[in-house]
């Protein structure tokens, strides 16, 4: 029960890695606002909280609409009193060839990727500062973060600008205690459609030749947000099978 008399904003949470870390803080003793864009999928995933015995309630709205995440905030203080506890996992993985980008394209996945991840981070941080007793912040980056990709030229530089952003927070947070982390999914089996060639590629470069689960992202985030990490802020962690480690695999 690590986060006992703790209250978390998950953003994302409706689904795949998002959806996973509310469950395992709500397990953990949470309070969980699930936030989602997708208010079905929210609401659903609060239900399952509240089914097993957790406290969650459902926000529907969109990372990179300021008034949106100030009421989701607000919401966590109004229903717990405090914020002490931030993820950012709402994320859009679209591609296109980069000779083929649109303004439309670029600016929809930086927006909701990189400036939604500020937006949700200024925020709530202001609340913790107004509260004075700390926090953490997880930000959810990637492996096409920190190398190109095909098809990622959007996708990779919002995540290459989420791990600077951890970075820039943590040193200016610091002084109120406020932790700033991110985690850094490999592939990781959030669609079950996922498959064929991309996902054989994938495999193949990661030494331990599998997808990751949703859980197993959850539970680097939540070691992440706990106060058991106490000495470590601006830090990408990756939870990728080896996939950022693995030089020549065969021979
Ligand atoms: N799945 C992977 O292999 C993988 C790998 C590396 C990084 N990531 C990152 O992990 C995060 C979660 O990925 P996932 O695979 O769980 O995605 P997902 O598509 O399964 O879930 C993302 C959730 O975010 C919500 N969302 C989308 N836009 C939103 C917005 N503007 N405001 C609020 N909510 C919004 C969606 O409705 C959805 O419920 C993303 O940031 C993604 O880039 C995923």
């Amino acid at each position: 029960m690590r986060f006992e008399d703790k209250v978390a904003m998950v953003t994302g949470a409706g689904h795949g890695i998002g959806n996973a870390v509310g469950v395992r803080l709500a397990s953990e003793g949470a309070r969980v606002l699930v936030c989602d864009l997708d208010g079905d999928l929210a609401a659903a995933n609060a239900k399952a909280i509240q089914e097993t015995g957790g406290t969650a309630e459902a926000c529907v709205m969109d990372v990179a609409q300021r008034d949106d995440v100030q009421r989701a905030v607000d919401q966590a203080v109004s229903s717990w009193s405090r914020l002490d506890i931030l993820v950012c996992s709402a994320g859009v993985m679209e591609r296109a060839p980069f000779l083929e980008t649109t303004d439309k394209h670029w600016l929809r996945v930086t927006g909701i990727n990189l400036h939604g991840t500020f937006l949700c981070g200024q925020i709530a941080a202001r609340q913790m500062v107004t509260q004075g007793e700390g926090g953490r912040i997880v930000n959810v980056a990637s492996n096409s973060g920190i190398f190109g990709g095909r098809g990622r030229a959007a996708y990779g530089a919002s995540k290459a600008g989420v791990i600077n952003l951890t970075q820039s927070m943590a040193i200016e947070l610091a002084e109120h205690d406020i932790l700033v982390n991110a985690v850094g999914p490999g592939p990781t089996l959030t669609r079950p459609e996922v498959q064929g060639a991309l996902m054989a590629s994938a495999q193949n470069r990661m030494p331990l030749k599998r997808y990751g689960l949703p859980e197993e992202i959850a539970s680097v985030a939540a070691f992440l947000a706990s106060d058991e990490c106490s000495f470590t802020t601006g830090h990408v962690f990756a939870a990728d099978g080896g996939f950022t480690i693995a030089g020549v695999m065969e021979g």
